[in-house]
């Protein structure tokens, strides 16, 4: 496949062209000793993942002021790394309480996922907020739960305490009191704009549940481990093909409000092209591709492969949809199997 080579091409030559600056041994222990956190980047030079960390890095860099953002070399400081315990690279932690305490970062290597991350691991897991500041912290973060609690509910504060711990490297939490007749969780979805308030709190599951159903991204990616959970709703779905982050980002800014105004009926993804190249045909889209759109009826399996457009606007995606309402495109699916004439499909 020609298209991924290309687009990986670039982030390497950028990578080769920008300089790290690396921290040595004696430079690691001082910013643990000296700073109120230090989060490192363990890189490997001429490593492709390693490089296209560097420009996210240095983003952070400039912005994180009150701690210290380094990175260390672990080719020119192989001891360091060893004793950290780094095997995949690069690594991203955080470490606080003079590198007492060591947090691994799991989500995206981008520079806006990796500040969220810094602030929510420099938060206590749970903040304690009232009346005047609730306001602010609900906007804090995408997606913010606030327990308001009974005072005499202390099992619930501690079950929301432990689910704090559990989802705060992804999340925010805070606890306010209340003088309702009973306590509630309120999870505020700032990208989706919408919240949603789960009563019922006899059990540790049906907050877990209320995790994922709040948290659920409004275009997620399609992958193996989550195609059966989507799959199992009564929606039509829009697939988007994508070969990097910055396509995926780039389709998401563009495509959300569409995703919002259709979400009861339509759910948007996004699925990676280069690691799953055989979805493509399965969509009606030539092998190889990327940057192109599918819409699925999974109640009829009809698929509406929409051809590659140079520039794919929230309005083109949309005029599409309501053609697809209007029987304008034919589905693929049955002009492959049946050449059938199907005028009238459900979104
Ligand atoms: C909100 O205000 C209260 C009272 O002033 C304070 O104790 C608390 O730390 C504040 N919470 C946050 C998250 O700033």
């Amino acid at each position: 496949m020609q298209l991924p080579a290309l687009v990986v091409l670039p982030f390497w030559v950028i990578g080769q062209a920008i300089a790290w600056n690396h921290a040595s041994e004696v430079g690691l222990a001082e910013a643990w000793r000296s700073q109120k956190y230090a989060l490192v980047a363990f890189i490997l030079p001429n490593h492709r993942a390693s490089e296209a960390l560097e420009p996210e890095w240095s983003a952070i860099e400039k912005e994180e002021t009150d701690g210290r953002i380094i990175s260390v070399d672990c080719a020119a400081e192989p001891k360091v790394c060893e004793q950290q315990g780094v095997n995949s690279f690069p690594a991203i932690r955080l470490y606080q309480d003079q590198g007492a305490r060591m947090e691994r970062y799991r989500g995206p290597r981008r520079a806006s996922s990796i500040r969220s991350y810094l602030r929510r691991a420099l938060r206590p897991v749970l903040s304690t907020v009232t009346d005047k500041n609730l306001t602010v912290f609900r906007g804090v973060d995408d997606v913010v739960f606030v327990a308001y609690l009974r005072p005499k509910d202390t099992v619930l504060r501690d079950w929301f305490h432990t689910l704090a711990k559990r989802y705060r490297d992804r999340f925010s939490f805070a606890v306010t009191m209340t003088e309702q007749p009973s306590s509630a969780v309120h999870c505020y979805n700032n990208v989706k704009g919408a919240e949603i308030v789960q009563g019922d709190l006899n059990a540790v599951d049906s907050l877990q549940h209320f995790v994922k159903l709040c948290s659920v991204p409004l275009i997620p990616e399609l992958t193996r481990r989550n195609d059966i959970e989507y799959n199992s709703k009564d929606k039509s779905f829009v697939h988007y093909f994508v070969s990097s982050v910055d396509e995926r980002d780039e389709y998401l800014s563009e495509m959300l409000p569409l995703a919002k105004k259709y979400e009861e009926y339509l759910q948007f993804t996004t699925i990676d092209a280069t690691e799953y190249p055989e979805m493509l045909p399965v969509y009606g889209q030539q092998p190889g591709s990327t940057k192109v759109l599918s819409v699925y009826h999974p109640s009829n399996g009809q698929i509406f492969p929409q051809r590659r457009m140079e520039k794919l606007s929230a309005a083109v995606v949309e005029q599409f949809l309501l053609d697809i309402v209007g029987g304008k495109v034919r589905p693929w699916s049955a002009d492959l199997l049946s050449g059938g004439d199907t005028g009238h499909d459900e979104l």
